[in-house]
């Protein structure tokens, strides 16, 4: 069982262990060079590559990226379906490189909208790099943290119809464990790009306790000197999960 922070304090390292990243500001960055919104997105991979490589290289363990929110459908449909067919190239061009770097892929989200090649697509890679255990890259798509609680909540009542009648017994065990990333740790660093400062539906459950790291840079500008920016930010952060700061000094000097 995956430790949650508020019951139990859960151990911090140095380098994150989860890092989640919501990857904003395609649409500005390709704007400010009168490129289509569509050529950030395109542009966009690239940062992708370089962030699961250097989380790869520095020893994260998991790493949590925001690619498509349930909200994003209400973008023009050229924009939705350049953004499909992108997930689908990366799908065909990409797996053999995560294969490679020991990485296993996962897709989060309500995977029932998307077109069936792109479901295909998805748990053939899924089931290619099923074995890696290097780092563990999560893309959220048509993921909403709303959808995701009641999601888990109505799993939770099918498998344990009695709640019904119980619902003093529900407890954030028995809801966690069907959220979608119930095998993951919870983010210790959340990132996003482009400048916004919200959080966007995304994983509003798990980030509970999670250091947050709002960036001025766009997505695709966002390499690996920006993420280790990030990274130094974080390890200076004192986390006290509640407690004073003299306690939490204490317990580290001990
Ligand atoms: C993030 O960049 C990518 C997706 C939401 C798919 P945006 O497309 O939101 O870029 P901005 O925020 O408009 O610059
Ligand atoms: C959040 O970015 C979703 C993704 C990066 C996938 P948005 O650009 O959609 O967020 P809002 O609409 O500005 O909050
Ligand atoms: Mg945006």
């Amino acid at each position: 069982m995956v430790t949650s922070s508020t019951i139990e304090i859960p151990t911090t390292t140095s380098v994150p262990q989860h890092v989640a990243i919501i990857m904003d500001g395609n649409g500005r960055w390709a704007s400010k060079r009168l490129l289509p919104r569509t050529a950030g997105h395109a542009r966009g991979v690239q940062s992708v590559r370089s962030a699961v490589e250097t989380c790869g290289t520095l020893g994260v363990r998991y790493l949590t990226l925001f690619a498509f929110s349930s909200e994003n459908w209400r973008r023009p449909a050229e924009e939705v379906s350049l953004l499909m067919r992108l997930f689908v190239q990366a799908l065909e061009r990409e797996v053999s490189r995560l294969q490679h770097q020991g990485v296993r892929l996962r897709v989060i989200g309500d995977l029932s909208a998307f077109e069936p090649k792109l479901q295909d697509l998805i748990a053939q890679a899924q089931a290619k790099t099923a074995h890696n255990d290097q780092l563990h890259l999560t893309i959220a798509a048509n993921y909403g943290g709303r959808w995701d609680m009641l999601q888990a909540m109505q799993k939770m009542m099918f498998a344990n119809p009695e709640l019904g009648k119980h619902p003093e017994r529900i407890d954030e065990h028995a809801l966690s464990e069907h959220l979608s990333m119930s095998w993951a740790p919870e983010p210790d660093l959340f990132i996003r790009t482009g400048g916004e400062q919200r959080v966007s539906n995304f994983l509003i459950w798990q980030l509970a306790y999670t250091e947050l790291f709002f960036t001025e840079c766009y997505w695709p500008d966002f390499n690996a000197e920006e993420l280790k920016k990030a990274f130094e930010w974080y390890r200076l952060r004192e986390r006290r999960f509640g407690r004073t700061s003299a306690q939490v000094n204490t317990l580290s000097t001990r």
